[in-house]
């Protein structure tokens, strides 16, 4: 990346064009009143990588298992994780015992969870973590385990009874949307009830929406994070349709996200095998943007340094967690759609902004920007300290209003900086 003051003109014109497409809906929805979630969560959830694993006899080391979870918290604790912020060790679908109890209450499998959910809960506090589960608005879970449908009061009331923290809610098997919608807020309800603080991470506008338009005003009020989208895979195809179906939809998304409430575009899956080292990259630089939720999906037991690093990098946790709690969005694609420039603002009049490269030929590209472009026009406005975050960190230095930044990318890859009006 260079210093460059050529192309005033233009600068000017991509200030105004910027101003004119960020410029959405005054924000105003209420978020759900239970003082959590004022920064998107962070922890780790089982699924991506370990989905519905039963069988404990050939695969002792990865079937969903209380042990598999004891060992999570142990390597969050040892390994930096929950110094980096990851706090919340959840659980999936399939830890349920086919049936409910005598007293219609939900129960752990007894092989694959002996101890119970309760006592899973008290060491996991006892690491200075918090545990997360998971139920299902409907009849039954998407896995086919007993769902909640009906039995929303009873079953907040066991997740509080045994200690759990966080309750990621899906919404297969429900007859219609009046239910799907009802039983959403009914949970909700519910979990108030309990007196006990507990994440509440819904589904709800991702299940309505091939149906109806979501309420997101709604959905605020009544959920700390929602999916909107597809599940996350181990792959690039997966990444990108995500952050394609999110640019395509932030005139509809992005406002709604702030303190106590946030879009959740799924697990980060850094550490696992469909993304190369630039891939990873691009996930965590726009998941930071996004102000996603940051749950990873990986084998703490065995995770390359390299992504380690990438998943505690403190620098870029810092722009997913900002207090300002705005969530960021794509500000326009150039050259023929080979580029992609996100940006997201942040607490102190800094800006995050994010540059992709999105083609899958050829080598590393150039993309020269005029910083009046970025910032809605004000985030060097006189100057800025412009820092390179990823893919390695590089201070850039003072940049001019009328100065041009060249980052060069490569294929797949992103360029996340961070603009400051003062340095730091
Ligand atoms: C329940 O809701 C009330 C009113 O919105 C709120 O003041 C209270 O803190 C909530 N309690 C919990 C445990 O979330
Ligand atoms: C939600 O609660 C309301 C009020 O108690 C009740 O009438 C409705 O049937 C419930 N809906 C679902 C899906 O639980
Ligand atoms: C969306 O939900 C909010 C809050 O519950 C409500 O006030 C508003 O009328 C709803 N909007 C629509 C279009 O139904």
């Amino acid at each position: 990346m260079e210093l460059n003051s050529r192309d005033q003109g233009q600068g000017c014109k991509l200030a105004l064009c910027s101003l004119t497409l960020v410029l959405w809906g005054v924000f105003g929805a209420r978020a759900l009143d239970n003082g959590l979630a004022r920064t998107p969560t962070m922890g780790w959830l089982h699924w991506e990588r370990f989905t519905c694993n039963l069988d404990c006899e050939e695969e002792p080391d990865s079937c969903i298992s209380e042990q598999l979870f004891m060992q999570m918290a142990e390597l969050m604790v040892s390994d930096g994780w929950k110094d980096a912020g990851y706090e919340y060790l959840c659980i999936d679908d399939c830890w349920m015992a086919p049936e409910r109890d005598s007293q219609d209450r939900l129960q752990a499998d007894p092989e694959r969870f002996p101890s119970g959910i309760h006592h899973l809960a008290n060491y996991v506090h006892s690491k200075g973590l918090k545990l997360g589960i998971y139920a299902d608005v409907g009849y039954k879970t998407c896995a086919g385990f007993p769902g909640s449908f009906e039995h929303y009061d009873i079953d907040a009331q066991t997740f509080a009874d045994w200690g759990v923290d966080l309750l990621k809610f899906d919404g297969c098997f429900i007859d219609n949307i009046q239910n799907l919608e009802d039983g959403y807020k009914n949970m909700s309800l519910a979990l108030n009830k309990t007196g006990r603080s507990i994440v509440y991470s819904c589904e709800w506008p991702l299940y309505m929406m091939p149906f109806q338009k979501p309420n997101y005003t709604s959905v605020r009020q009544y959920c700390n994070h929602w999916r909107n989208f597809d599940d996350v895979y181990d792959s690039w195809k997966s990444i990108n349709t995500i952050l394609d179906w999110t640019s395509s939809n932030q005139e509809k998304i992005v406002d709604f996200a702030g303190p106590g409430g946030w879009n959740d575009p799924d697990m980060l899956v850094i550490g696992n095998f469909g993304l190369s080292w630039d891939q990873q990259i691009t996930q965590m630089a726009l998941w930071a943007i996004m102000a996603a939720p940051l749950f990873m999906s990986n084998d703490l037991r065995q995770i390359s340094s390299q992504a380690k690093a990438l998943l505690q990098d403190k620098n870029v946790i810092a722009i997913n967690q900002d207090p300002l709690g705005k969530q960021g969005y794509c500000l326009r694609k150039v050259n023929g759609h080979k580029f992609e420039v996100w940006e997201r603002p942040l607490s102190d009049l800094a800006w995050a902004v994010a540059v992709r490269n999105l083609q899958e030929i050829g080598g590393p590209s150039s993309y020269t920007m005029s910083v009046t472009s970025l910032g809605r026009g004000v985030a060097c406005n006189p100057g800025c300290f412009i820092t390179q975050l990823l893919p390695l960190k590089l201070e850039l230095g003072f940049y001019g209003w009328t100065s041009t930044l060249k980052t060069r990318i490569n294929p797949t890859g992103t360029v996340l900086l961070r603009l400051e009006q003062k340095r730091a």
